[in-house]
């Protein structure tokens, strides 16, 4: 893959980082289900909570494929502290940079992009999954003040965050149009965090509901402008997609490392299984989908750091990287046999994060919906 000089040696930061600091502990983090707290603080210092923000906001000023390969990086080790990084990075920090005034910009993304708060992006309820539009929770404008009732469910990093953007109906408009986006902050009255989720993999992230009971809020709280929250949330999801393309990469990509390692180590009929033609199959055709799965989230980074529309790039790249993933870490625990479906060995757990990616930020199914809108125009 064609990298500037600058995201060469960026990647060597991060990846050093990851060897040192996060491999060796990522499996305690799943098995514990405890947020990667230290880690975090650590990934801050380095401030890769805010790679791709401008040095004035707190953040690196690196470019967006930067940031992809710094999801990738940290999810080829532990998908836990990748999707961490991601939601803070792409869905709590980016909508305020990208739509808040001048002043919100500047209260709230430098603690975020330096790592010294954590974010949260609340767009999530039971009836407004893929149909985003169907947002219940109300918005009432009551003189300087919206009030705010409703909830919002699977917010990654809902217990550990102190900034929350939320998405709530703000008006009598149908549909998408009535819908504005909120800058919440920990420790509002009336904001409540709900049970924490019991996940199938992914354990060392946080997820929870949001509830809001009156909670009453400064007219200045609004977020980009009202009755636009549809479309800016629309934007933002399209730079998540690709950070969800960028971890499923960087999970895919573990998951080939352990299973090339695997093939060498593991011997049946007398030989290293690598030697046989069946597993070197296998291996060649994981190594192309993580090939063009890189391909794909690189280049729908490339497209937005050029300003372009990136629409349909960044649902390519989540769709083909997420399926990727799932095929790979797949066929690497059949190379790993018995030893990889165990819990004392990583692979399952690659196995596990890897659903997550096919599901978060818009399942397969509203990708290929995405794309194709994208194409018919
Ligand atoms: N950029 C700009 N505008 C956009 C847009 C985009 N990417 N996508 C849509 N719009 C605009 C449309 O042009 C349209 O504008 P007009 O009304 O002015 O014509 C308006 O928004 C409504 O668009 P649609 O008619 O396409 O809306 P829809 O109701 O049919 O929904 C959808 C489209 C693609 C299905 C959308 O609801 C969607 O993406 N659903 C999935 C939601 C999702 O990804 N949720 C993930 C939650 S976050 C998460 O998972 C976090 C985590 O931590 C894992």
């Amino acid at each position: 893959m064609n990298l500037t000089p600058e995201q060469t040696a960026f990647r060597k930061t991060i990846r050093d980082f990851v060897l040192k600091e996060l491999e060796p502990v990522a499996s305690e983090i799943e098995q514990r289900g405890e947020f990667p707290h230290d880690i975090i603080r650590k990934l801050g210092n380095m401030g890769i909570m805010g790679v791709n923000y401008p040095r004035e906001y707190g953040g690196l000023g690196l470019d967006t494929v930067c940031y992809a390969i710094a999801v990738e990086e940290i999810s080829r080790a532990c998908g836990s502290t990748g999707i961490t990084v991601a939601a803070h990075n792409s869905l709590a920090i980016a909508p305020i940079y990208l739509f808040g005034t001048e002043e919100q910009k500047r209260r709230y993304v430098p603690p975020l992009a330096r790592g010294e708060k954590m974010g949260a992006f609340g767009l999530t309820e039971p009836e407004a999954g893929s149909d985003a539009g169907a947002t219940k929770t109300t918005a009432l404008r009551d003189g300087d003040h919206w009030v705010i009732n409703g909830s919002k469910c699977f917010i990654t990093n809902a217990s550990v965050a102190e900034t929350y953007v939320i998405t709530a109906r703000s008006g009598d408009a149908p549909g998408t149009h009535g819908i504005s986006s909120f800058i919440l902050e920990k420790g509002m009255k009336g904001l409540k965090v709900g049970k924490k989720e019991n996940k199938m993999g992914l354990r060392g992230s946080d997820t929870a509901e949001l509830y809001f009971e009156d909670l009453r809020i400064p007219a200045d709280n609004l977020l980009g402008k009202e009755g636009e929250g549809f479309k800016e949330f629309m934007i933002t999801l399209d730079g998540g997609r690709i950070s969800i393309g960028s971890m499923a990469l960087g999970i895919a990509q573990g998951a080939l490392d352990k299973a090339l390692e695997r093939s060498k180590e593991r011997v049946q009929f007398g030989r290293p299984i690598k030697d046989f033609q069946a597993i070197q199959w296998k291996l060649a055709d994981m190594a192309v989908e993580v090939e063009a799965s890189r391909q794909l989230v690189y280049q729908a980074a490339r497209l937005k750091d050029a300003g372009q529309r990136y629409t349909k790039e960044s649902a390519m790249a989540k769709l083909y990287a997420s399926e990727a993933a799932s095929f790979v870490t797949h066929q690497a625990m059949q190379i790993w046999g018995g030893r990889g479906y165990m819990e004392d060995q990583p692979l399952e757990r690659y196995y596990r994060d890897t659903r997550l990616c096919e599901i978060g930020e818009g399942t397969s199914e509203i990708q290929r919906l995405v794309i194709a809108r994208q194409l018919l125009r």
